[in-house]
């Protein structure tokens, strides 16, 4: 349990070194240069009235509530926005001030309803406590003048409401849209008495607003308040938590009253969100207490059987049994598991020790086998580990940013608003990607180069870019002399120079001028901090790994790594993308990224789990599949994923399905790949797991339980239980202990601990007796492998091209509300922002078919076919298209094909050669076979 409202000093924090004392009611105070009176005083215990004031948001000075008196100074100045002066002696209790502060609030109350009794905020509205600090006893003014106690309120938004009657014109909203989130949807229109807010003229839900919550967070009265708290009542207790949508982890005081969830509200301390959330995380929480959840096991004989709930002891010794009878038959290495990114650590951890002990082999793989594996591969190579050099915070120290293959204000919004704040400020930005996405031109922020590129060129971009750094002499050459390994450098000069690699060779398929290329490399080199943030449109390639290498060479070549402002940062799909990787969830390797065929290590684990380990390698996903197609692979375990909805070439997955004799399914919900399960697991929720989550920049947030397991334990128990009935006990009495183990067995982990994480809040891996509190920026002095090991980068095209019978090229992407394949946000109101999904089309290429904006088309590949509505755009260029994959009807990945990264298996998501054409016919009979519910298997109770 923690405090509900965290203590609020007004304003920012100053970052000054210079420090100056001042006497502030006698108590002497110091502080940074810098600092407010406010909240110099607010740190020394003495809090000043305010309104308009928040420490999230600069000072505004508008409510006049917190006048102070300063020995030498004239009138009554805003403490909020008088900075300190070294020797100030400041007053802020005299008489003076206090009937000022008396008179400004009797003004504010004269025009409020008196509600407060049946107020939605009523105990949590700073204009109801501020009546109370300045010792507000009666109001002289009636409501007979002119007021706005009949202002509308505004519904729109399914999450919040906006009742303007109560609005203290204050501007905090505004100012969170703006300084926070950096959506500038809000608006004080009019002057005087006339003020008011304004969400662009019209509605919260017709306005630009993306509902990330910032002004209902800041807004002090209860004008902008949730829905929730509305229908429950304020919330009286707290949990701190973390979001479990995607790998930006941001922090939540989840707030309860009784057992009830009310709301979550982002932790001010917490490390990768400092306070602020998106759409996702603060509101689409609901599918934890759907109807759709599933919280009895369930099994069945056949997939066309009806399902049959029964104990927990009847579905584990089932499992058990037909795990075994299979091996018995067909082998031990006829089955495996697959980890899910969306459970914690410790789940992850123990699902793969029941594969690697129980089922004893290594064929255990992980859903970022199909979005990241390229990342842990090429930065392994190139600097010696699996992960992302920075924190998020560095990119407040970026002079240039590029953002390749990502679309942040959708998938990573909360960063999204932290890197928007740094280019309002300045910085410069590069966007490489096919689709115009938010950040090129946005409020304030216009990309200075963006390299609009054909999708399946990446890697002939940026060596174009390395070309012309190497050629126009930009090379940090001091860098690379002392970090780099100078024979491989030596190699991949001679490599890069080719006029192969010249950006006047690269415009002719990659459709980028050269002076284009030759420009952002020349911004990108001169910095002096460039980064490089990156997404999907990366990995999820045939040459996903190759392009991460070749990022990593061009940070190399400019010495753009090892501190603030710059470095690779791969932005992680899903919550703990990072964590499941560094779990050991990979068939060739143990936690923290060590091969399973390293004799040392593997006889360490050997010696912890008390059993023989196998050295070779096992299947990945992928494999998986194939080898039940071909007979081989019988049953499969999978935690958490819906491999039948989001690995591409779907058809290929439902017959490896299809073909299992036995698969296990542990899920919330009777997911796509549950229908062809034959044993269902239910799972729990984040709002109930005990453990932790791993973020993108390597960050350990603890995950803790707000409400109590709707299975009766933690998921956890489920595969130890396996494991156990298997022949091999594994047994653990709580989630602490299995990170104990975790960081016994992990040289990055070994500093980790709940007891740590409870005191400091999160920490970053490396977390070790070198580095107690974490890395936050890592190769600073050198790299993890040593020397910085320049990788030889040479594009290939892809084999999936555009042909006369398939000539446009189709890539895929998520969209702000919604989440990966929906799952969790279908199940709530998000869908009042997406219904379905749409295929972006250009408008040369939709007339050329005769597709008008928002009619039904065929979309074709050589693998499959589904049908979607048309949307119209100027966003894709032409013979490209866009789409997301969020719905089952849709089935988008329908379509995709099973070519992959050559490293790494990642599938080619982001290159499929389509057709488009009309489609009279509409969904139902163009989808193979799909359902619009993932709860409409058969279940008998
Ligand atoms: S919810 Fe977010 S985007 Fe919408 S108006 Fe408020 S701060 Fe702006
Ligand atoms: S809505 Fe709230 S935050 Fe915005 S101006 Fe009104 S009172 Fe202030
Ligand atoms: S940015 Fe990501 S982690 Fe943060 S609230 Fe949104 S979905 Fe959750
Ligand atoms: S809090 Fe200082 S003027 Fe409002």
């Amino acid at each position: 349990m923690t405090l509900l409202r965290e203590p609020d000093h007004g304003t920012p924090a100053s970052s000054s070194e210079h420090m100056v004392c001042i006497e502030v009611d006698g108590v002497a105070v110091t502080v940074p240069a810098g600092t407010s009176v406010m909240r110099a005083a607010s740190e020394a215990g003495l809090a000043v009235p305010k309104l308009c004031a928040t420490d999230s948001l600069q000072p505004f000075g508008s409510c006049r509530l917190c006048l102070v008196e300063i020995d030498g100074k004239k009138g009554t100045p805003a403490s909020c926005t008088t900075p300190v002066e070294p020797g100030m002696v400041v007053h802020t209790q005299t008489p003076r001030v206090e009937r000022l502060r008396r008179n400004v609030m009797e003004l504010y109350i004269s025009d409020h309803p008196l509600d407060c009794l049946t107020c939605p905020a009523n105990g949590d509205c700073e204009l109801q406590d501020m009546a109370g600090v300045v010792g507000l006893r009666e109001v002289r003014y009636g409501f007979a003048g002119e007021n706005h106690l009949d202002a509308p309120t505004d519904s729109s938004n399914p999450y919040f409401d906006f009742d303007e009657s109560k609005c203290i014109a204050c501007s905090r909203c505004v100012r969170a849209c703006d300084e926070i989130q950096g959506t500038l949807a809000l608006t004080i229109v009019g002057r005087g008495f006339e003020s008011k807010v304004s969400a662009g003229g019209t509605n919260f839900m017709d306005s630009e607003c993306v509902s990330c919550g910032a002004c209902v967070q800041a807004c002090p009265t209860a004008t902008l308040s949730e829905k929730s708290v509305i229908e429950l009542g304020v919330p009286t207790r707290s949990v701190l938590t973390t979001c479990a949508y995607c790998g930006v982890g941001c922090s939540f005081k989840a707030e309860l009253r009784g057992d009830e969830l009310v709301r979550m509200v982002p932790h001010k301390d917490g490390g990768a969100n400092e306070g602020h959330s998106c759409v996702k995380g603060r509101f689409a929480w609901g599918y934890a207490t759907h109807p759709d959840r599933v919280v009895a096991p369930m099994i069945r004989d056949a997939i066309t059987d009806p399902w049959q709930e029964v104990s927990w002891e009847q579905a584990i010794g089932h499992a058990a049994q037909r795990l075994r009878e299979i091996q018995n038959t067909h082998g031990v290495d006829s089955i495996g598991g697959i980890t899910s990114s969306r459970c914690t650590n410790e789940e992850v951890f123990v699902v793969q020790k029941m594969v690697r002990a129980a089922f004893g082999n290594n064929n255990v793989d992980t859903c970022a086998r199909v979005c990241h594996s390229p990342t842990g591969y090429g930065l392994k190579q190139t600097f010696g580990t699996s992960a992302g050099t920075q924190d998020f915070k560095s990119v407040a120290q970026a002079d240039v940013i590029v953002v390749i293959g990502a679309n942040p204000t959708d998938a990573h919004p909360v960063f999204a608003s932290r890197m928007k704040k740094r280019l309002r400020a300045g910085a410069r930005l590069i966007v490489i990607d096919p689709r115009r996405i938010d950040l090129v031109r946005s409020p304030h922020i216009e990309a200075e180069h963006h390299l609009q590129l054909l999708p399946g060129t990446n890697v002939a971009v940026v060596n174009a870019m390395a070309h012309t750094i190497v050629d126009e002499g930009l090379v940090d050459t001091a860098f690379v002399t002392e970090r780099c390994d100078a024979e491989l450098y030596r190699e991949w000069d001679e490599f890069i120079r080719r006029p192969e690699n010249s950006p006047e060779a690269t415009e002719q398929f990659s459709g980028v001028p050269a002076a284009e290329i030759r420009s952002a490399a020349r911004i990108y080199a001169a910095g002096p901090n460039s980064a490089i943030y990156y997404g999907l449109g990366v990995t999820e390639h045939s040459q996903g790994s190759t392009m991460v290498m070749a990022m990593a060479n061009l940070a190399m070549a400019t010495g753009n790594i090892g501190r603030e402002g710059v470095g690779i940062n791969p932005l992680r799909g899903q919550n703990n993308v990072q964590g499941s990787c560094d779990m050991g969830s990979f068939p060739h390797e143990f936690t923290g990224y060590r091969h399973v065929s390293d004799t040392v290590v593997r006889e360490q684990f050997e010696s912890l789990w008390g059993t023989v380990l196998q050295s070779d390698p096992g299947l990945r996903i992928p494999n998986m599949f194939d080898a039940a197609v071909s007979g081989e692979f019988k049953a499969l375990f999978v935690q958490g994923e819906d491999v039948a909805q989001s690995d591409p070439n779907i058809h290929h997955v439902l017959a490896a399905l299809e073909s299992l004799e036995l698969l296990i399914v542990q899920d919330l919900f009777l997911n796509e790949t549950a229908k062809y399960a034959h044993v269902f697991l239910p799972g729990t929720s984040f709002l109930e797991k005990d453990g932790t989550f791993t973020n993108a920049e390597r960050r350990i947030n603890r995950v803790r339980p707000v409400m109590k397991s709707k299975i009766g334990m933690q998921e956890w128990q489920v595969a130890c239980d396996l494991s156990t009935a298997l022949g091999y006990p594994m047994h653990y009495d709580s989630a602490a202990e299995i990170m104990d183990e975790i960081a016994a067995l992990t040289p990055t982990f070994s500093g980790v601990s709940f007891a740590l994480l409870d005191q400091v809040g999160s920490v970053q891996w490396p977390c070790n007796p070198e580095h107690p509190l974490g890395t936050p920026i890592m190769h600073i002095d050198r790299f993890v492998r040593g020397d910085g090991a320049f990788q030889l980068t040479p594009y290939v095209p892809t084999d999936e091209r555009s042909t006369r019978r398939f000539p446009l090229l189709l890539t895929t992407g998520r969209i702000l509300s919604q989440y990966n394949v929906g799952a969790q946000t279908r199940r709530t109101a998000n869908v009042a922002w997406h219904e379905e999904d749409v295929l972006d089309i250009h408008e040369s290429d939709a007339e050329l078919r005769g597709i008008a904006d928002g009619s039904w088309v065929t979309l074709a590949s050589r693998v499959g076919e589904t049908a979607l509505r048309a949307h119209i755009s100027d966003r894709v260029p032409p013979g490209v298209v866009y789409t997301t994959f969020h719905y089952p009807v849709t089935g988008a990945n329908v379509v995709t094909t099973d070519l992959s990264d050559w490293a790494t298996n990642c599938p080619e998501y982001k290159v499929t050669a389509v057709e488009v054409s009309p489609n009279l016919h509409g969904p139902a009979e163009s989808v193979s076979g799909r359902s619009d519910t993932e709860a409409d298997a058969t279940v008998s109770r």
